[in-house]
């Protein structure tokens, strides 16, 4: 079996745009992450997933690809990004990239061409047709801006077919040369050093009538053939599915084995973030109980937050209803179906709710993935337009912009975060690495501890049912290693009584709490847990 690196590691997704700018023109770009690779290797993550890096017209931040085997001139050269690998991979860093599969950009080369007079090799490499009647199934995913998935195109007289923007036109995957052109893609860049892709919307490749246009099997055989050619040439390169579905969907992206070596954990995702606000362990373990165990050389990539509104595509009406309710309070906070706000201003900058989420997250079933800046409890700016509120520049220290750019503040591609309560004179890196109670001392002990740990990535999870729903508790089991995980979800202290008589020959080690630490002794077993505390034994 290949080597399984992803499923012990901690990912941490970047958008370089927005980390540092090393020539001053107020745009973030590979010289600059390159420097500040020290900064992460001392965090702790084993893995950067780079949001795209291609030339694009940026319409929607690069995922919009104008040239799949270019780098953005704004970001650098083709030479800076290997000397970026080369140093990350010194430091025994990976890197993800992003693969855009199911569309371009309309500025792209190949849709420019489709548009010329037949015959003509490229306008079968997009979905065109003469009414906008076609696959009327298919549900609109950016509800905000676009009205059909239909555009019409009037140098070809037809319409094109698109899930996202209209300038964005879906590629045909019917056609071989696409399917082609993408594994030319993808050995492209491993061959330049990826570590694998992030693979962007995988479930729209192709269309079918009478379906919904989601998670077909062609696109699956597709999948599985561009697994075939990694595992044949590439076999520690990786795939990371971004498939937001249903879990029964979902699973199947895992195959038996044979397709994607990770998938984005999105069910579970919105549900961490209505137990801790109902106060009841419910929605994560009612989620967690309809993942069944998925083949043992895949991973979930478990997240809280990304570069994309918090989504609330799977989730009931109800369960939408109550998030829009509660953590979108401004109609300004909503996008699409979900919500473009940060981690930190999600929970009220409350450092104890970040602990216990993020601890709550590093130990579930799956590999963490820390979106930048959520380290340190960056604030967003919901005034920005689309999800450009949650990507802004991140903030090193005190110095003018924040330390991101040395150029006039108004040429910041994104203005700093300068609201009092997230200011980036008090929430910036500098000032939390010395700071023992910071978050970003936090996460690092929350991470050395993950990997102190390896059974994480592996263990069983088993839920205690406790009669004070109040609290989440489980195991992860793995052989005789057994970790106990106990968190309160409530703002008031609260007891919880859990009958632990299978291990009492065990002794309990503390791994990380902010409660203290309890002593296995009487049973049945009481404790009183702190408001939102929680706390990890390991039971030797
Ligand atoms: C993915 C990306 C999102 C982008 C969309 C269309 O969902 O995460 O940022 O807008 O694909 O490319
Ligand atoms: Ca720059």
């Amino acid at each position: 079996m290949s080597n399984l690196w992803y499923k012990n590691a901690i990912f941490y997704e970047l958008n370089i745009r927005s980390f540092q700018d090393s020539n001053g023109d107020g745009i973030g770009d590979f010289k600059g992450l390159t420097g500040k690779l020290p900064y992460l290797k001392d965090l702790g993550v084993d893995c950067i997933w780079l949001l795209p890096m291609y030339p694009s017209p940026g319409k929607d931040d690069g995922y919009d690809i104008m040239d799949y085997c270019a780098i953005n001139p704004d970001y650098g050269t083709m030479d800076d990004f290997v000397e970026f690998i080369t140093e990350a991979h010194r430091l025994n860093l990976k890197v993800l990239g992003e693969l855009v599969l199911n569309h371009t950009s309309d500025r792209h080369r190949w849709f420019i061409e489709a548009k010329k007079s037949e015959p003509n090799k490229y306008r079968d490499y997009y979905v065109w047709s003469d009414t906008p009647k076609k696959y009327s199934e298919a549900r609109i995913i950016f509800t905000d801006t676009e009205i059909s998935n239909w555009t019409w195109n009037n140098e070809c007289k037809k319409y094109y077919w698109h899930r996202f923007f209209h300038h964005q036109p879906d590629l045909n995957f019917d056609n071989p040369l696409v399917r082609e052109e993408m594994i030319n893609i993808v050995k492209f860049w491993f061959d330049l050093g990826l570590d694998g892709f992030r693979v962007d919307a995988v479930p729209y490749l192709f269309e079918r009538e009478g379906t919904n246009c989601e998670n077909l099997p062609e696109t699956h055989d597709f999948l599985k053939h561009l697994r075939k050619f990694i595992d044949e040439n590439y076999p520690d390169k990786i795939l990371l599915a971004e498939a937001n579905q249903w879990p029964e969907d979902l699973l199947v992206y895992f195959g038996d084995g044979d397709e994607f070596h990770m998938a984005f954990n999105f069910p579970l995702m919105p549900r961490m973030f209505m137990a801790v606000k109902q106060e009841h362990h419910g929605p994560i373990v009612d989620i967690m109980k309809r993942l069944p165990d998925i083949p043992s050389n895949c991973q979930w990539a478990i997240f809280l937050r990304n570069h994309d509104e918090l989504t609330l595509e799977m989730c009931t009406d109800e369960e939408r209803d109550y998030m829009f309710k509660e953590y979108a309070k401004d109609k300004q906070m909503k996008i699409n179906v979900g919500i473009r706000r940060r981690l930190a201003p999600l929970l009220e900058n409350s450092y104890r709710k970040m602990e216990l989420l993020n601890t709550i997250l590093f130990t579930l079933p799956g590999t963490p993935v820390i979106y930048y800046g959520d380290e340190i409890g960056m604030g967003d700016n919901i005034y920005l337009g689309d999800r450009n509120g949650v990507r802004t520049p991140m903030h090193w220290d005190q110095n003018k912009n924040a330390g991101f750019s040395n150029c006039p503040p108004s040429r910041l591609h994104a203005p700093i975060i300068a609201d009092p309560e997230y200011n980036y004179n008090n929430i910036n890196v500098e000032s939390q690495k010395n700071n023992p109670n910071s978050i970003l001392n936090f996460m690092k002990d929350l991470i050395s501890v993950r990997k102190k740990y390896k059974i994480f990535g592996y263990a069983d999870l088993k839920f205690i049912y406790p009669e004070n729903k109040k609290i989440l508790a489980y195991f992860r089991e793995f052989e005789d290693k057994i970790i106990l995980c106990v968190f309160n979800l409530s703002g008031k202290s609260q007891p919880v009584e859990m009958d632990l008589s299978k291990y009492k020959d065990k002794t309990p080690i503390e791994i990380l709490g902010d409660t203290e630490f309890p002593k296995i002794g009487e049973l049945p077993y009481f404790l009183t847990l702190s408001p939102y505390g929680y706390f990890l034994f390991y039971l030797k």
